[in-house]
């Protein structure tokens, strides 16, 4: 079989928190897996992966807690470098971007861009902190929210309404640094022109996908950012922790941390050449025309590997006479959530690799998580799943099968490989069904497809299970000790491709079954051939798997209920506080729509003695003429704020429905407008 050369990147997990469950199923295993697997096949392969040490998720842990950005980034790359090596990854380098290896290549990039003149400089309105004396990145600013009211969105974007919107609409802005308003002041940055990149983009992802068959619900992806058009990106940003911008009078200006994390890839591999003292080490797998590059990663970083990347590397190869390769393939993964919901640091939700790992070993976890891998959709982390895979798959399936072969062989046959005479019937089809499997497996391992593989993987223990039960060497050592030798050759045989075979999921416990079989990994492909010869020692079994008891399980999911119990304050208001609202019947008088606005429209309501202009966010659920002439409830004496420029006095009550669309509260046509609602 034709040797390859593979490069494997896994995204570079930012070093600002523990890596957890959702990050090695999404990133970490399959692409380890896939490595493994390549490395058994023969196949030339590096693996290179690092800490994000930049941008702003950075400096805030580090405002929060605070300390330097420098404590942080040591602090969860040693913890991360631990927990990655603890679960079995197998590298070949760990590097990190705040190397001078990194801001070399980072700098030599955008110096690239800019002496192409591909860079467009241009000025901004940025909020700015004068008491803090620095500009604002979008998330150090947060205030009301000019479509909803919530008081707590984000700078451009609300997480209550999934309004997207320009910065300078934010109602009340406040530093997240000092609390104070920010201003808004001019500042240039450096813009990337993306734009003109699109055609080759969208030729260059068809054609690997014709030829490599990139996955669903990447296209997907690719394919809406294509449809709203690419436009200009900031690669620079005002903050003093990161890649400075290699250029004059760029004070306190950085590299926009994706824009150099991604070239993280190449400097760590250039790191690698470093440490192993081959200086073009980088260049061979980077910019080798053979090179098969693929990049893992999880659905969150699609835009950044498939077109931000991509084109990065265009502009480069443009300008150079080093060429780089492209990603040919991007095999991302949705993701794995922790018992129905979304992992979430903030709220104590899932759990950290590392405290996963001083509870159980790597290899059940890495078997659960392989066989579990949110490939297509997201998937879930149980606890109960995790421990039935272990107890009735692995331990149960495989365990017991290597076991029971084992002591046959040791009980009966010294401890050696007995011979294999006159294989009947059923003894020919086991012996092509080993043959088979790596090559099956193997195909599914080609094209990422993990979780299949580690099905077949299992299918396969499960029919030499079969065969075991079907030959009945307990009987035949009895009777035919020749025929009893030869089952129990065969189940030997069997027991050497599973251990090839399950090596790239399962490594710690196939370094042992190897032992055992006092024989090493052969070139994958040719590990279904019978490889252990008559007579060959075996070694002491092992047990493989030690089952997993539900106390243990128990310990874990208590501790879930305990996190759901909701929160003791449940903050209440007085009933004074009920009194300030003014509640008043209204009759809604004029309706106007709002050119810009999906949800909102504009409403003139009687109050009786008073008309108020009224910016309510129900236009998606109610037409102009529905809204004609109801009599609703308004909160009247609400401060006025400004929705998109326009003055509103005033509130509408009304009830959400699941749609996401609202239902107003209405009041009879025979109460009169003005009067009070208590
Ligand atoms: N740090 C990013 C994250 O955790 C991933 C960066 S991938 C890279 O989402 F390519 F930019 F390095
Ligand atoms: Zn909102």
């Amino acid at each position: 079989m034709q040797k390859e050369k593979v490069l494997v990147t896994s995204a570079l997990p930012y070093a600002n928190g523990h890596i957890h469950l959702g990050h090695l199923s999404g990133a970490y295993l399959p692409a380890d897996i896939y490595v493994r697997y390549k490395r058994l096949k023969g196949d030339d392969v590096l693996y290179v992966c690092g800490s994000d040490e930049h941008g702003v998720p950075i400096t805030i842990t580090a405002d929060k807690e605070n300390v330097k950005p420098k404590e942080i980034i040591d602090r969860y790359h040693n913890a991360n470098t631990e927990a990655f090596k603890k679960f079995g990854m197998s590298f070949d380098i760990y590097s990190r971007t705040s190397k001078p290896v990194h801001h070399d290549d980072a700098k030599t990039f955008f110096l690239s861009f800019h002496n192409q003149g591909l860079l467009n400089e241009k000025k901004t309105l940025q909020f700015y902190d004068e008491k803090a004396n620095m500009f604002l990145p979008d998330r150090y600013v947060e205030g009301t929210c000019p479509n909803c009211g919530n008081e707590d969105a984000r700078s451009d974007e609300c997480e209550n309404c999934g309004a997207l919107y320009d910065p300078s609409e934010l109602l009340n802005p406040k530093s997240k640094i000092t609390g104070e308003t920010p201003v808004r002041k001019e500042t240039t940055h450096w813009f990337f022109p993306l734009g003109k990149y699109q055609e080759r983009l969208e030729a260059y992802i068809d054609e690997m996908n014709s030829k490599y068959g990139w996955k669903d619900n990447v296209l997907q992806y690719c394919k809406s950012w294509f449809k709203e058009g690419l436009k200009d990106r900031a690669v620079t940003r005002d903050l003093d922790w990161g890649v400075r911008v290699p250029l004059e009078n760029s004070e306190g200006k950085v590299l926009y941390v994706w824009f150099e994390a991604v070239l993280g890839y190449i400097s760590a591999t250039r790191d690698l050449s470093e440490q192993r003292m081959e200086p073009d080490l980088w260049k061979d797998y980077w910019q080798n025309p053979k090179t098969k590059y693929v990049a893992f990663i999880g659905k969150d970083n699609v835009v950044f590997h498939t077109i931000i990347f991509p084109a990065m590397l265009m502009a480069w190869n443009d300008g150079n006479d080093e060429k780089f390769v492209l990603p040919q393939n991007v095999p991302a993964n949705e993701f794995l959530n922790f018992e129905s919901k979304k992992f979430s640091k903030s709220r104590g939700w899932g759990i950290d690799a590392k405290d996963f790992l001083n509870l159980f070993p790597a290899d059940p976890l890495r078997y659960y998580l392989a066989a579990n891998a949110p490939e297509n959709k997201d998937s879930d982390f149980y606890w109960k799943e995790f421990q039935s895979r272990n107890n009735d798959e692995l331990a149960d399936i495989l365990g017991n099968f290597v076991n029971r072969t084992f002591i046959f062989g040791e009980k009966h046959f010294e401890s050696k490989v007995p011979e294999l005479i006159n294989p009947t019937e059923i003894d020919l089809r086991m012996l092509e069904r080993i043959t088979e499997y790596p090559a099956k497996v193997g195909a599914l391992l080609e094209k990422y497809k993990v979780k299949d593989a580690v099905l077949e993987m299992m299918n396969f223990t499960r029919s030499c299970n079969k065969y075991f039960n079907d030959s009945e060497p307990w009987k035949s050592v009895k009777t035919n000790k020749e025929q009893c030798g030869t089952t129990i050759n065969i189940c030997l045989q069997a027991i050497y491709t599973l251990a090839e075979l399950f090596s790239p999921v399962i490594p710690n416990t196939t370094v042992k079954l190897f032992n055992m079989l006092n024989a090493r990994p052969t070139d994958w492909y040719n590990s279904g051939n019978p490889t252990l010869a008559a007579g060959h020692e075996l070694n002491k079994p092992e047990i493989l798997f030690a089952k997993i008891d539900d106390e243990k399980i128990e310990e874990q999911t208590t501790k879930l209920e305990e996190e759901k119990l909701p929160p003791v304050e449940d903050p209440k208001i007085s009933f004074d506080d009920f009194t300030k609202i003014d509640l008043r019947v209204g009759e809604i008088l004029e309706v106007e729509k709002i050119p810009k606005s999906k949800k909102l429209i504009k409403l003139k309501v009687d109050l009786g003695d008073s008309q108020k202009q009224i910016l309510a966010g129900v236009a998606l659920s109610y037409t102009a003429e529905e809204l004609l002439g109801k009599k609703v409830v308004v909160v009247s004496n609400l401060q006025p704020a400004k929705l998109m420029g326009i003055e509103s006095e005033g509130m509408i009550i009304a009830a959400d429905k699941k749609d996401g669309g609202v239902q107003i509260l209405e009041v009879s046509a025979e109460i009169p407008s003005g009067t009070k609602v208590k």
